[in-house]
């Protein structure tokens, strides 16, 4: 993979990106290591892939695992290799990640639950860059720049003892924390667009139609707590279920569970009823778990137009209603407890009438 695919790759230009982006640059030709924190679904693992490609290491292996899937013994086996017959079912010699990474980057994904025994032999190889293969005696070299990563406030974690504080010192000589796309909103059509290209070429379709007025909307108003991960899918999905030649997107499918026959969660039930009334957040989301309409809200700042934050609050609103009724105006007016004609004349005012 050259340099400049990976400029490609990467989209976005908020200023909170950028400055990521040159923070990566400064640091890249470094041999030190680096941890990435931030939300799921942020990029992390394509800012390792830039870290590495942007360094001197740049043609040497670039080794990634993911630390929370295996067990401590196979973690073990994984990142520093085995002996032959090391334990029950190990047969020949097997070559950790640290040897395979040799004069290249090892990347560690999802470190903060990694056990005691882990984390110690991880401090030894930082130190003085040799371990032991499990079940051997003989010190193994290795020149490996590490990159790692978490979602977890690691600092948090060492501060209780659960994660080694000078462990967390040797990892961090720079930390690289990714800002959630809520925090960067101006990325979000840049990135919905190339998502929706890209998956339109998939498709065999000549080109992509675009997105419509209230998809947009839809797109800007969303709070994407899975991030970009979850844009890149709910976009995805979008241009599958709706996108046919030159044709526009009107609706972004959010919810791909949103469906009238969908069971009711007990545990939501329950919930509501041991807490009746929620903090609030960005933007009002519709509870369609029991009889009565509950708008759930938490985490409000102000200053706040009142006009502009109800009637996105509307438009939301009758979106779902409309999902959830399947763009039937009589099935979505039951929904809200209005006539049909009421419906009609909240849908015309906020110009949703075609779109319906
Ligand atoms: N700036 C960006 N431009 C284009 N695609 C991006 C960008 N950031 C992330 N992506 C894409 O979003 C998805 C998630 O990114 P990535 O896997 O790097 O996130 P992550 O932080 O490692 O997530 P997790 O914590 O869930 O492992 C990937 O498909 C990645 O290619
Ligand atoms: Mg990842």
């Amino acid at each position: 993979m050259s340099k400049q695919y990976q400029q490609d790759n990467l989209i976005g230009q908020s200023n909170a990106l950028l400055e990521v982006l040159e923070h990566v640059s400064k640091v890249a030709p470094l041999s030190k290591p680096v941890l990435i924190i931030g939300e799921r679904g942020t990029g992390k693992e394509l800012i390792a892939e830039r870290l590495h490609y942007l360094s001197a290491r740049w043609d040497q292996s670039f080794i990634k695992l993911n630390c929370s899937s295996l067990s401590e013994n196979l973690l073990e086996s994984e990142l520093f290799g085995h002996e032959s017959g090391a334990f029950t079912g190990a047969k020949g010699k097997h070559e950790g990640r640290f040897e395979r990474a040799d004069g290249g980057t090892l990347f560690l994904d999802e470190l903060a639950n990694t056990s005691g025994l882990i984390q110690e032999k991880l401090l030894r190889v930082i130190e003085y860059g040799e371990f032991e293969r499990v079940g051997g005696s003989k010190t193994v070299q290795s020149d490996v720049r590490l990159i790692c990563a978490a979602n977890e406030d690691l600092p948090a974690l060492a501060e209780t003892g659960e994660f080694r504080a000078d462990l967390l010192d040797r990892l961090a000589f720079d930390v690289i924390t990714l800002p959630p796309l809520r925090s960067r909103t101006e990325d979000i059509m840049p990135l919905a667009e190339h998502f929706a290209i890209s998956m339109a070429r998939q498709l065999g379709l000549e080109y992509f139609g675009g997105f419509g007025a209230i998809a947009i909307e839809q797109l800007m108003m969303h709070d994407w707590p899975g991030n970009i991960r979850e844009l890149k899918n709910v976009v995805e999905r979008s241009v599958y279920r709706e996108g046919s030649e030159g044709q526009e997107i009107d609706h972004i499918i959010l919810d791909p569970f949103a469906s009238p026959y969908r069971p009711l969660s007990r545990i939501k039930t329950r919930e509501r009823q041991v807490r009746p009334v929620e903090p609030v957040m960005d933007k009002p989301e519709l509870d369609v778990g029991k009889n009565e309409t509950t708008i759930v809200q938490n985490s409000l700042e102000f200053p706040i137009n009142f006009k502009e934050y109800t009637e996105n609050a509307e438009v939301t609103l009758l979106q779902r209603a409309l999902a959830e009724g399947q763009y039937n105006q009589k099935k979505t007016a039951d929904l809200l407890g209005l006539s049909y004609h009421q419906l009609r004349g909240i849908l015309k005012k906020y110009n949703l009438l075609d779109k319906s």
